[in-house]
């Protein structure tokens, strides 16, 4: 099986193996943390599997001997595993930040082997009527391997590295994966700190968030060519897009949740260019942005977006938080919270 790189650490790590399962986790569930360009994963429910589960990818034989070895580690399983299942296994589905790829799903079969410390991904593609397509050169797995008074070993190996396909967001370069996410891989897997992996996207549903990002990517886009700010419009535009989507989903699921009918209020304090003010606004959210300093841009809203200089401090917070009686959303930058209380809202 080609071994296309590794990484040897100390043996006296306590946190080994199951800090590699918490690592791989990462990976699986989070790779928008080291890609950038993906917005994150759905997964289906793991079970306990035999080869029998990959015949919808692998209905070629010799393609599924092939694939069989390569994932096995060249020992089938009926002779370590007699009569058991050898994996646990999940499908994940890859969602990318900007969709470019119709309606194609991206997709991956993982397989957990505990025993042998062993992660495979076979990556498949699937159309809209359910079609799939095995991405044979880019079968990948991760293995860990205990190195009798040498260590520990993290190797990557790949079924089919001359036909690896990259187009840099679901399909990452091969040495993309060598050389940035196998040495993070390591980190995590010895440093085992789960907590740092909880990103704040972990609070919502990926899907919608991806979907409702586009939308208003797309709405929003045309602010990139007015931008009358000396400030990089294609990082304040986007940014804001995101900041406003995930209000927007968090706050759909707020509404579901507890049965609201009405769209919740907010309150910007240090809102700068006003943006996200505009698009909160803009998708039905009554809301005010306040700041010390006026922008030039916060003329071409329209008076639907309501934005006032004011140098918000607690004293100054006092007249919103009667605003018709009812508590409000506070937004506000990082910087601007150690003096304000939220009781005030
Ligand atoms: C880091 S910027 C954030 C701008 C915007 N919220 C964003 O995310 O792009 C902080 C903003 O807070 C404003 N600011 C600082 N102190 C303030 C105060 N006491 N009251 C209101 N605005 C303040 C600044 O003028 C600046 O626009």
């Amino acid at each position: 099986m080609p071994k296309l790189f590794e990484i040897t650490f100390p043996g006296e790590c306590k946190t080994l193996p199951e800090g590699f399962w918490s690592a791989v986790d990462v990976w699986i569930k989070k790779p928008h943390v080291v890609n950038k360009r993906l917005c994150g994963t759905t997964e289906t429910e793991s079970t306990d599997v035999g080869e029998e589960a990959l015949l919808f990818l692998l209905d070629d034989p010799e393609l599924l001997h092939e694939a069989l070895s390569f994932i096995t580690n060249e020992v089938p399983p009926a002779q370590g595993h007699e009569g058991e299942s050898p994996w646990s296994s999940t499908v994940r589905t890859v969602i990318p930040k900007v969709n470019s790829y119709g309606t194609n799903l991206h997709k991956e079969v993982v397989l957990k082997d505990f025993g042998r410390q062993l992660v495979s991904f076979l990556p498949f593609e699937e159309d809209s009527e359910g079609r799939v397509s095995l991405k044979r050169g880019n079968v990948y797995q991760f293995q860990l391997l205990h190195q009798d008074g040498e260590g520990w070993a993290l190797e990557l190996h790949a079924l089919a590295p001359d036909e690896w396909f990259s187009d840099g967001v679901v399909y990452p370069k091969l040495p993309w994966l060598s050389a940035d996410l196998l040495p993070k891989l390591v980190r995590w897997a010895t440093e085992c700190k789960t907590s740092e992996f909880k990103s704040t996207l972990s609070l919502l549903p990926v899907e919608k968030y991806s979907v409702m990002y586009q939308q208003l990517k797309e709405k929003y886009k045309a602010m990139v060519k007015i931008w009358p700010e000396v400030t990089d419009p294609e990082k304040f535009v986007y940014e804001d897009v995101a900041i406003a989507t995930y209000l927007l989903v968090l706050w759909a699921e707020e509404r579901a949740e507890k049965g609201l009918t009405s769209r919740q209020s907010f309150v910007d304090l240090g809102c700068g260019n006003g943006l996200l003010v505009h698009i909160l606004a803009g998708e039905g959210h009554p809301g005010r942005g306040i700041d010390v300093r006026r922008r030039k841009i916060w003329d071409m809203y329209g008076p639907q977006t309501l934005l006032e200089v004011s140098a918000s401090g607690a004293d100054t917070l006092l007249p919103y938080s009667g605003l018709g009686q009812k508590k409000h959303w506070l937004v506000t930058p990082p910087g601007l919270r150690p003096s304000l209380h939220n009781k005030l809202l």
